[in-house]
């Protein structure tokens, strides 16, 4: 089963490279990035690990956890750590979940055969605190993602889940943002008394209203 928007995270228990994870625990109050890879040793994955590494510090900020995941064993997976820390110059810093037995991989429709009935496709999972799905991309093996792209989405996730806003096209944190269509300009009033720009009775524009 496809895995929609809205829908509650599923649980699993698997091996990884920090031990044992039971997935909704160990997310805790969290949210969480769960990402997927084809194979271990394999070019692309090697580049996007080094990046996932690289950008931790980025994810703590937002609160967020990040987990991988690949179908090969935890002995691979130690052996393909060595790799990406002396190929892209930094260590892990979060757990690569050991699919062997595709437990998650099965959970979360992460095999499509009609593109290899062997490997993981390149799912992204963004997961918040009450484990509801909130985000799902899904990349071929061939394309390496843009993670400064998920965190871009995930500012925003998180800025309109707390404010009746959405982000305009290509939105980075701190631009001006849009006011719903289903708050009108009465309720608006109330909401934002510093008042909007509006370019159309439906399109609004007011400052982040986190900054
Ligand atoms: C890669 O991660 O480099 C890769 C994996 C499977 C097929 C093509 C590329």
């Amino acid at each position: 089963m496809a895995i929609r928007l809205g829908d509650t995270a599923p649980d699993f228990t698997v091996p990884s490279t920090e031990g044992e994870i039971r997935f909704h625990d160990w997310m805790g109050d969290s949210w969480a990035v769960l990402f997927s890879h084809p194979k271990d040793f394999t070019p692309v994955c090697t580049t996007e690990l080094g990046e996932v590494a690289r950008l931790k510090p980025e994810f703590d900020k937002r609160n967020i956890k990040v987990i991988g995941l690949s179908v090969d064993g935890l002995r691979d997976h130690e052996g393909w750590s060595k790799d990406i820390e002396e190929t892209q110059g930094v260590a892990l810093n979060f757990p690569l979940i050991a699919d062997s037995g595709r437990v998650v991989s099965d959970k979360y429709d992460m095999i499509h055969p009609e593109a290899d009935d062997t490997l993981t496709v390149r799912s992204v999972f963004v997961i918040d605190a009450a484990k509801k799905v909130r985000l799902t991309l899904t990349y071929p093996a061939s394309t390496g993602r843009n993670f400064a792209e998920i965190l871009r989405a995930i500012d925003s996730l998180q800025l309109t889940s707390d404010h009746q806003v959405a982000t305009p096209v290509n939105w980075k944190h701190g631009e001006e943002v849009i006011i719903v269509p289903a708050v009108t300009d009465e309720q608006a009033k109330e909401k934002f008394p510093q008042g909007w720009r509006a370019e159309k009775p439906y399109l609004r524009y007011v400052p982040d209203p986190t900054k």
